[in-house]
């Protein structure tokens, strides 16, 4: 057993080390590996242990199509067709954090504002899950659909996930660019029509030299995020 200290640094290195992966080697990543990541974050909590989630991993030539597809359809200006709500359009404090980010990312990959052939190579390359050698869909069961909880299951799912394949040395991209074709992920990863489609994971190895992969992106303070209520000290 690791001593608490020991435990905690261990933990502290996986989150804080961790950062979104948009560049990666083109060695693929062992079945029996993701296997492991998979077994390891599914020890995520879940409303009433639900566990309502599924995967799909997704590898070689389907991955292929799937990244054909996506690209054929968006150059085409196929609108986006996700299978739940979000929130398009962020405004004030919202907006800034995603240009915040943006901004880190662009001047990373030396591209500039009115650059637009390298801007839509960048949106391209998110479309084609950023050439990652596997991806991860991640479905839940349809009959839960209108419910929040399952989603919000799902977000601590992927969120284990993305710790758990740092730890094994690889890395990831939560990635809504990559399932905004929906009906291409559909065909291309065979998924059932009992299950909707969540988001997928870019998942491989870091490749170092890929300047956006140094980004750390930025954090709102403990004392923005958080009041403490009932303390003594
Ligand atoms: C639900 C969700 C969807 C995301 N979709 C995309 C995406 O489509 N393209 C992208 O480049 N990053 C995407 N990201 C990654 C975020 O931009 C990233 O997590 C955030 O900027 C914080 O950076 P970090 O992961 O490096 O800490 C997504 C993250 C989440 C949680």
């Amino acid at each position: 057993m690791m001593k608490e200290d020991e435990l905690a640094s261990a933990y502290a290195q996986v989150i804080r080390g961790r950062r979104s992966i948009r560049g990666f080697q083109s060695r693929p990543v062992p079945q029996a590996m993701l296997r492991d990541i998979l077994e390891l974050a599914m020890r995520a909590p879940s409303s009433l242990n639900s566990q309502p989630w599924n995967f799909y991993v997704v590898t070689g030539a389907p991955l292929e199509r799937i990244r054909e597809g996506n690209t054929e359809r968006n150059l085409a200006g196929v609108p986006s067709s996700r299978e739940f709500r979000g929130n398009e359009k962020y405004e004030g404090v919202h907006r800034e954090r995603q240009v915040g980010v943006a901004r880190q990312l662009f001047a990373a990959m030396d591209i500039a504002r009115d650059d637009k052939r390298k801007r839509l190579e960048w949106v391209l390359r998110g479309f084609r899950q950023f050439d990652a050698p596997a991806c991860i869909v991640v479905t839940y069961d349809r009959v839960l659909v209108g419910g929040d909880i399952a989603p919000f299951d799902c977000g601590g799912v992927t969120n284990a996930i993305v710790n758990a394949a740092w730890a094994h040395g690889l890395g990831c991209v939560i990635n809504s660019q990559g399932i905004m074709q929906s009906p291409v992920v559909r065909e291309h990863a065979g998924i059932a029509d009992d299950q909707l489609i969540m988001i997928c994971i870019a998942i491989g190895y870091p490749d170092e030299s890929f300047p956006a992969n140094g980004v750390v992106s930025e954090r709102k303070s403990v004392d923005e995020a958080v009041t403490f209520v009932g303390f003594d000290d």
